[in-house]
Parts: structure tokens; C-alpha cells; sequence
């Protein structure tokens, strides 16, 4: 099997990663990829729009697409890939409205039921003014579209609201604080079923305690102690099936990753927001404990034959991302990085997400730079190997939380 990966982040050098291992897959072509996928596999520039990924995977023959980024799903690569009888899997472009747009994503919450925070769409901000007398503080304020993470604005008092509302403004959807731990639970779907993966905790924010601006996510971990099966059964009742089905009967089947950013709250899991894609990073520890054949294992799932079970997975894995000087705000690019092989001799996967080869030197280009991942058979095992090969690697302006994993290491 040949397989596309479209994207060239950390997500997708860990499925080009632990797709490489697969038996059944005889070659990998990523677009754009990244200097750590070009080591696995064969790197094509990006092409400037959704025709062009067609092109590459008509020129090598490639039997199916995955895709990383949601903006390529929004902007409706998997139609595309439809119309020319290409395999990919991904969510529409009416589908990838689940995240492309929060007022869709709400009113469908709304409309099916699904336990999720309450909230008001405004599209001015005098509207949104007058609106926030409904909301307790603090009060969670987002704007509508794609925002890489950083849309959303969680106000503790009328100024910060107000200030909130200037800035995001003026389509938003304003909603009610919720309290409790958060859960990122994906599953895969092919329009009819669902089947979850294992449960992640990302870090949002770019300081250790949960503290700073959001960024797009400074560590994740995989542990099936995230959640009980009780927790399981209630998100996959309330949640994931009801979604697949309430997609389907708007006659907008949703195909692919799905999703759900959840809140666990004394009243049960609650949506946060729903992603149309697999999560960066969450990816990196998700296919360094997959056990098995990926690929296998994606068109078992796809085509909704077979069980996925807790085996597929190993006890706990752990990334730690090193993010460059100046992220979240401007991160610099162009510090060159040492100690990848030396952290990778210690027993960790280094995925790389911002990097570039110039001379022959790899150097920083982006704002999450690497992804540092390891294993262990407890959660604070796998936290101190990640940590320990962390210790190896050296750029200049380096930093990264020193507390990944450690909301989970009370249930061990
Ligand atoms: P989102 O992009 O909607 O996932 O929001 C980014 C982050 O803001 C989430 O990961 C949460 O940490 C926080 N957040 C969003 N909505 C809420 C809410 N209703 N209550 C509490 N925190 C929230
Ligand atoms: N890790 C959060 C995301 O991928 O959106």
C-alpha cells in the first residue's frame, strides 16, 4: 500500500512514523513533510491548493490520503479527492464545519442534544454586551472560524469581557465556564460507526500549572487510566455515536478523526469543541504507544469491521514538546539544534514538527519545535524517560513545561 500524509508538523511525522513500521505499507509520500519525515519518506512541496494533493497522489500511485490540518478539510480537499475517485481519509468540507465554524458546531450540539456548555451566538458587539448580563463570571468568549487554538478568551470580569469581545469580535459565540478536568477522545469514523481510540490529556497553555496563553499544545500523554469504561461508555452514548448519527441524518455523513475536546465535569462529559482531525500533539503520543499495524488497523476501522481493543495500545506514553524563543507570540526561527540522536539513544522518539534543514544544519522554523516521546509501564516511568532524553537536546531560546503527564499520575 502506498499512503499520502498531508502536513508537515509533529502529527504527521508520528503517522508517517508508526506507518513506516506497518508490513503492509511499501511506500510513504508526505506534502510537505518535514526534515524528520524526509528521513521515512519521500517529501513533496506543497502544492498551492486541494487540486494539487490530487496531482501528487495520482503521480505516485497512492492508494490512500490521509490529512493532518484542518485548514485543507475546511477548505474541501476530501471533495475533491472524491469528484477525481481518490481514497482519503477526512470530513468533507460540509462536515469539517464541526470546526471550521463554532456557531455551526454549537447549533448542532443544540439541536442533537449533546451535553455541551451553554452558549450564545452574537454577530455585534453591542449584541454581545447586552448578552453577557446572562453569564456568571468567568465567562468563555470565542470567535468564529479557525483560530490555531488562540480564539478563545476566558474573561474574569466585565472589563476582560468587554476587552475580549473588541478583540475577537464581533462573530462569537459566548458560553458558560466550565469546570472540571479536560479530555481529548478521538475516534475514527466512516459515516456509519465510530470507534474511539485511546483517551489523551493535552496542555494547552504555555506555562507548567495550566498557567499563560493558550498555544496550540505543549505536551499530551496517552493513559487508559484517563478515563473509566464507565466515562467511555457515557461519552460514546451521549457523544461520539450521536454525533455520527445526527451527522448522517443531516445528510452530511462525517468521515475520518473526529474530535472531541471534553470537559469532565460533576455533570458528566461535556463538549468543549469538536476537531475534524487527529490532534497535534496528542498524535505523537498516540502512535508511539499504537501496538500493531497502523494501516491495518485504519482500514479495519474505516470500513467498521472488527473490534479495537484496549491491546492495541501500550500502558503510557508521553511528548513533551520543546517550543522555540518567543512562542506563542513570534517564535524565532534559524537556531540550529543539537542532541536529537543522543535523546533518541536514551530510549525517546523525537517527532519533528518546526524544523528545517539549511546547509545541512537542522535549525529552528516554527513554534513547536520537537516533540520529545517516550514509554514506560506507569505514567511517572514514562514521564521520567521522556524528561531524561528532554535533558540531551539544545537549541538556543529552548523551553517547554516541566509537568507534562503529571495531572495523571494521582490515579496511578
Ligand atoms: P477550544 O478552542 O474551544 O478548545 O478552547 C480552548 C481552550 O479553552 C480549551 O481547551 C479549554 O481549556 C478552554 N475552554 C474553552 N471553552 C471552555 C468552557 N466553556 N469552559 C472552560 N474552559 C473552556
Ligand atoms: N492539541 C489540540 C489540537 O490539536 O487542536
Amino acid at each position: 500500500m502506498k499512503i499520502l500524509i498531508v502536513g508537515g508538523g509533529g502529527r504527521e511525522h508520528a503517522l508517517a512514523w508508526r506507518l513506516s513500521k506497518s508490513p503492509s505499507v511499501k511506500a510513504l509520500i508526505a506534502s510537505p513533510g518535514n526534515p524528520g519525515i524526509a528521513q521515512i519518506a519521500t517529501c513533496v512541496p506543497a502544492p498551492k491548493d486541494v487540486t494539487g494533493y490530487a496531482a501528487i497522489a495520482e503521480s505516485y500511485g497512492v492508494d490512500v490520503t490521509i490529512v493532518g490540518p484542518e485548514a485543507l478539510l475546511v477548505a474541501g480537499i476530501v471533495d475533491h479527492f472524491h469528484q477525481q475517485r481518490l481514497k482519503i481519509i477526512g470530513p468533507t468540507r460540509e462536515a469539517a464545519k464541526l470546526e471550521g465554524s463554532k456557531v455551526f458546531a454549537k447549533r448542532f450540539l443544540e439541536r442533537t442534544g449533546i451535553p455541551t456548555a451553554r452558549a450564545i451566538n452574537v454577530d455585534s458587539y453591542d449584541e454581545a454586551l447586552l448578552i453577557l448580563k446572562y453569564f456568571n463570571f468567568p465567562v468563555v468568549i470565542k470567535a468564529d472560524g479557525l483560530a490555531a487554538g488562540k480564539g478563545v478568551i476566558i474573561a474574569q470580569d466585565h472589563a476582560e469581557a468587554a476587552e475580549a469581545i473588541q478583540r475577537l469580535g464581533p462573530d462569537l459565540v459566548i458560553e458558560e465556564f466550565l469546570e472540571g478536568e479536560e479530555v481529548s477522545f478521538i475516534g475514527i469514523s466512516n459515516g456509519q460507526t465510530i470507534l474511539p481510540l485511546a483517551p489523551t490529556q493535552d496542555h494547552k497553555r504555555i506555562f507548567n500549572n495550566d498557567q499563560g496563553p493558550n498555544t496550540g499544545g505543549m505536551g499530551a500523554y496517552v493513559d487508559s487510566r484517563i478515563l473509566s469504561s464507565e466515562q467511555t461508555g457515557q461519552i460514546m452514548d451521549r457523544i461520539m455515536i450521536p454525533a455520527i448519527v445526527g451527522m448522517r441524518e443531516s445528510g452530511t455523513p462525517f468521515t475520518g478523526f473526529l474530535y472531541a475536546g471534553l470537559m469532565l465535569t460533576a455533570d458528566g462529559p461535556k463538549v468543549l469543541e469538536f476537531n475534524v482531525r487527529l490532534g497535534d500533539p496528542e498524535t505523537q503520543a498516540l502512535m508511539h504507544s499504537f501496538r500493531g499495524d497502523f494501516a491495518e488497523f485504519l482500514g479495519m476501522m474505516v470500513s467498521g469491521v472488527g473490534g479495537v481493543t484496549a491491546r492495541a495500545w501500550g500502558t503510557c506514553s508521553v511528548c513533551v514538546v520543546l517550543a522555540a524563543a518567543g512562542y506563542p507570540d513570534t517564535p524565532r526561527a534559524g537556531d540550529p539544534i543539537t542532541g536529537i540522536e543522543e535523546a533518541e539513544a536514551a530510549g525517546a522518539t523525537i517527532f519533528q514538527a518546526g524544523t528545517k534543514r539549511v546547509d545541512g544544519r537542522l535549525v529552528t522554523s516554527g513554534g513547536r519545535v520537537l516533540g520529545v516521546t517516550a514509554a514506560g509501564d506507569t505514567l511517572p516511568s514514562a514521564i521520567a524517560h521522556a524528561y531524561d532524553a528532554v535533558q540531551n537536546i539544545h537549541f538556543e531560546g529552548m523551553h517547554y513545561r516541566t509537568d507534562i503527564g503529571q495531572k495523571g499520575v494521582r490515579r496511578w
